[in-house]
């Protein structure tokens, strides 16, 4: 026998130097929850060992986030008082620009700030825009509204903003909004290609979302990967200087094309509904949870993923820290 792959994986050392994937925590950005009112970080039961933070342990969790060399943090708001046309979000007193200011005065530049830009958190029908009479989303409405949170955000210190609402021309509203305000470094993390799925099932209850129904008249159809390709192209042209698939497992294709189709940085939410099933089926010891987060982002990491999302990011840094010592 001339051929003995196996050779190539004798030893730990062997094994990574011709390891073709690696994962770094500068790659990860971690989402964080913030709620109004709260005392006391609130843990959201279907994903263990994540919490609504407060103000002051959200400052706490991101310098955290920086000290272990994390990319950034991802701040999404849970307001008090829901409305109609979610004006929590548009509030220059809002729990999210709040959480802005506060954890950019705690990190600096030391990591990025980046804050989620979206009505669903804000409004009581638990949709991502405002609403016309007959109850459909108003995709126009929407991103001028979108616009002026952009422009809220980046006058709290944010450095990068995600639309996630899958409105038509939101990014391109943004980036004039930004520009015109005087905030043309503000970076736009598009959520480009963003699926309706049952994997967000989990975030809901961590943005206390009471939506009844779906988002398939906004969100993509898990079929479609021609469409994708269509959403990041017009992205691009609108001004996006990140395009981010999302979910991540179900879509992993949907990554490596899209890695192969721009130039620009690729990122990938590995979602709520992925974070809970892989802590559930730990937490019932049937699968190694260590080595089952190691794999899920080294995965995402190899299908083409520049940067990931995940609820794991800081856990993750940490064990390596741990490691290394
Ligand atoms: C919308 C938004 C959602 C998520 C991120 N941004 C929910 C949705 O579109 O229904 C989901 C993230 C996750 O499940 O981890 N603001």
């Amino acid at each position: 026998m001339q051929q003995r792959p196996r050779r190539l994986r004798t030893t730990a050392a062997m094994r990574a130097m011709v390891g073709e994937t690696s994962l770094e925590p500068r790659q990860l950005i971690l989402p964080m929850f913030v709620a109004e009112g709260l005392r006391e970080p609130r843990q959201i039961s279907s994903m263990p060992g994540v919490v609504q933070h407060t103000l002051d342990t959200l400052r706490k969790a991101a310098v955290e986030a920086a000290d272990a060399g994390l990319a950034g943090v991802m701040l999404f708001g849970v307001p008090e008082h829901k409305d109609a046309r979610g004006s929590g979000a548009i509030d220059p007193d809002g729990i999210l620009t709040n959480a802005i200011r506060a954890v950019r005065e705690e990190v600096g530049d030391e990591c990025l700030v980046m804050s989620d830009v979206c009505l669903d958190e804000f409004t009581d029908h638990g949709h991502c825009g405002v609403l016309t009479a007959s109850g459909a989303v108003d995709n126009d409405a929407t991103i001028e509204i979108y616009a002026q949170m952009a422009v809220l955000h980046a006058e709290a210190g944010v450095h990068a903003v995600g639309p996630s609402g899958m409105m038509d021309g939101q990014v391109g509203a943004i980036r004039e909004a930004l520009d015109a305000s005087g905030a043309s470094d503000v970076v736009i993390l598009a959520y480009s290609v963003k699926y309706a799925s049952a994997f967000y099932g989990p975030f809901r209850e961590a943005v206390a979302s009471t939506l009844k129904g779906n988002r398939r008249t906004y969100q993509q159809d898990p079929a479609n990967i021609r469409e994708a390709l269509r959403e990041v192209a017009l992205d691009v042209e609108q001004g996006a200087d990140i395009v981010m698939v999302k979910p991540a497992l179900g879509y992993l294709d949907v990554v490596r094309a899209i890695r192969e189709a721009v130039d620009l940085p690729v990122a990938a939410y590995n979602v709520s509904g992925e974070y809970a099933m892989i802590e559930a089926a730990a937490a019932n010891g049937w699968i190694n949870r260590d080595t089952a987060i190691n794999e899920t982002l080294t995965g995402i990491r190899r299908a083409g993923a520049d940067v990931i999302l995940s609820y794991w990011a800081l856990d993750w840094a940490t064990r390596l820290r741990a490691q290394m010592r």
